[in-house]
């Protein structure tokens, strides 16, 4: 596990960009909730830190596809997965599993 943030780097309804070796991860905070995304949208790989984030869904900025934030796919092709990294919260602190 590696420290990738403090809890009070990533505000609630936003997202934090950090990188883990040469991998982008997205955190976000959702209704206090935190999710760690590959950034890269599937689609073409946009960044998904930079996407309109509403409770439940990170929209990507550039072809505004819609993720589901529960299951990690898109909302039109429960099929089309985003990766998700498995992280752990201590002491105000995210690490991530390497
Ligand atoms: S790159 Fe994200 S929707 Fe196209």
């Amino acid at each position: 596990m590696i420290k990738v943030a403090n809890l009070s780097d990533i505000p609630e309804g936003g997202s934090k960009l950090v990188m883990v070796d040469d991998t982008p991860i997205a955190l976000f905070n959702l209704k206090g909730k935190i999710h760690a995304w590959d950034n890269r949208c599937p689609h073409r790989g946009s960044s998904l830190a930079d996407g309109y984030i509403s409770d439940d869904i990170i929209q990507c900025k550039f072809h505004l596809w819609e993720f589901d934030v529960e299951i990690g796919c898109a909302v039109a092709n429960s099929n089309l997965k985003v990766k998700t990294f498995k992280f752990e919260i201590k002491e105000e602190s995210v690490f991530i599993s390497q």
